[in-house]
Parts: structure tokens; C-alpha cells; sequence
């Protein structure tokens, strides 16, 4: 029996890197997914490569930071499903920058995909999630929003954010039996992560603070979306699960 059969999901950000590989065991297990990005011809070839195996997804591109873009997606959705059991914010991005030079334009573009995206999505996607009885919300925060680390404040800042509205959307959706739960990342290699974990003394830095001495992939992340997703979490709520190797551990 695949852990969710019948289930329809949408996953952000799922043209490539940790949404793709979502996307992909997702459908696996037997959900119909809907593939969305900004970067649209990624999703509709992720989504074609979805189906070609006789799984199941549909595609569609959505910036995450346009509110018209998400307004389409759900009216999408609605019209087709008419509800979503697994909703998944993962899309997401950063601007390397020293704090004190960040500035406005870069600060706005972080802010608006990572945080003010992820809060469009979870309001708007409400109704859609109530709808299927059984909601689950899995929102991609990072534990860069529990520590810190050089040229990252910024993306901290919403990351840090993303996890405290997970907790206080657990509470305010489970009368409605909307599960909401976040993932936090470690490093993961990705096409976000490439040009930082190539430096080899960075690399080596990091790896000295992992207690698994090694960077993860997109499925050691995918696996704990899927018992998020899945009625194993049917009783777990607030909660986020630190995908790090023990990085987090370690501190
Ligand atoms: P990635 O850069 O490999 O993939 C991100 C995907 O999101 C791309 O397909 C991109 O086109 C899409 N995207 C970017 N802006 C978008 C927008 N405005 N609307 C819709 N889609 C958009 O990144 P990765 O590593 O897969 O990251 C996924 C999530 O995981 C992000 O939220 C990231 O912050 C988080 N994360 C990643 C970590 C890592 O080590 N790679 C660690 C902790 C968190």
C-alpha cells in the first residue's frame, strides 16, 4: 500500500534541487502532484518525467512572490481537485551578503519568495487543505533560522520566521484538522548550496561541525517530508524535524 495513494499535493519550488525530489517520491507513493516553480518549463519537464514513469503530476509555473501567481494556483487547484492533503512551501533562495551591506533590493527579493511567499501560500491554501479533512502543511524552513553564520542574516531572518509561524499555525488550523510542520534543512547540496560548498576549506569547515560527516541530498530531505505528509504523522503538529546530519546536535 503506497503511504499516499489518492492524495493530491502541491510542492513549490519543485523544478529542481530539495521540491523536485519531493515532487518526485511524492508521486512515487502514489500522490497526484502538482509541480510548480517559477522557472515553468523546469516544472512542466519535471512533471513530464513524473508521468513518464505512470506517475502522476500536472505542472505549472508560479512565482511564489507574486500574490496573482498564487491566486492562479489555487483556482487551479480548486477547480480540478477541489482540495489539497499535502501542501508543501518549499521554494526558496538567498543572497550572499555581508549584513551591513545588504541591501534594500536584496533584502526584498530574499524576504519576498522566503517569507512573505511562504505566508501567502499558507493563508491561501487554506480553504483548499480544510477541504480534504486531513490537511498537512510542510513548510521549508532552514537551521540557519537557530543559528547563525556569516553572510546569512538575512535568510536567517526569514528562515527564522518560517519556523515560528509553523508553531503558530499548528495551533490556529488544528480545529480545522490542518497539520502544520516545518523541515529544517542542514546543508544540502543543491544548485543552492554549489558555489559555497565547492570552496574545499568551507566545505571541510562544515563537515567538521556534521556529526555524519557528509552533506545531505534531496531524498534525506524527501523522506522526512513523506512522514510529514503521511497519516505515520497523523498526531504530530508544530513540530520541526532538523535534517543535519546531527549538525544542530553538535552546537
Ligand atoms: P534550489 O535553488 O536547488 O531550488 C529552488 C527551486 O525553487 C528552484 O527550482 C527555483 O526555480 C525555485 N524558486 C526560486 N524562487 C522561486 C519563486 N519565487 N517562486 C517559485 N519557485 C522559486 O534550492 P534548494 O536547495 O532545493 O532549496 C529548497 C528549499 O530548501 C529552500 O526553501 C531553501 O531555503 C531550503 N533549504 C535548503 C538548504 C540547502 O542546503 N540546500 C538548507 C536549508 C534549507
Amino acid at each position: 500500500m503506497k503511504r499516499l495513494s489518492g492524495k493530491i499535493a502541491v510542492v513549490t519550488g519543485a523544478a529542481a534541487g530539495i521540491g523536485l525530489v519531493i515532487a518526485q517520491e511524492f508521486a512515487r507513493e502514489g500522490a497526484h502532484v502538482y509541480v510548480t516553480d517559477v522557472n515553468g518549463d523546469g516544472a512542466d519537464a519535471a512533471a513530464k518525467d513524473i508521468n513518464a514513469k505512470g506517475l502522476s503530476a500536472s505542472s505549472m509555473a508560479v512565482d511564489v512572490s507574486r500574490g496573482q501567481d498564487v491566486t492562479a494556483m489555487f483556482q487551479k487547484v480548486a477547480t480540478e481537485q477541489a482540495k489539497i492533503h499535502v501542501l508543501v512551501n518549499n521554494a526558496g533562495l538567498n543572497v550572499r551578503s555581508d549584513f551591513r551591506h545588504l541591501s534594500d533590493a536584496d533584502w526584498v527579493k530574499i524576504r519576498e519568495v522566503n517569507l512573505d511567499g511562504v505566508v501567502r501560500i499558507a493563508r491561501d491554501g487554506f480553504d483548499l487543505l480544510k477541504a480534504a479533512g486531513n490537511g498537512s502543511l510542510i513548510n521549508v524552513a532552514s537551521i540557519m533560522g537557530h543559528r547563525g553564520l556569516r553572510q546569512l542574516a538575512g535568510y536567517s531572518a526569514t528562515k527564522g520566521a518560517v519556523s515560528a509561524l509553523t508553531r503558530a499555525l499548528a495551533i490556529e488550523y488544528a480545529p480545522f484538522g490542518i497539520r502544520v510542520n516545518s523541515l529544517a534543512p542542514g546543508f544540502i547540496e543543491t544548485a543552492l548550496t554549489d558555489r559555497f560548498l565547492r570552496n574545499p576549506a568551507i566545505r571541510k569547515a562544515l563537515l567538521d561541525q556534521i556529526a555524519m560527516r557528509r552533506f545531505g541530498d534531496g531524498l534525506d530531505v524527501a523522506g522526512p517530508a513523506l512522514f510529514l505528509a503521511s497519516d505515520d504523522s497523523a498526531y504530530v503538529t508544530g513540530a520541526e524535524i532538523a535534517v543535519d546530519g546531527g549538525m544542530m546536535a553538535g552546537l
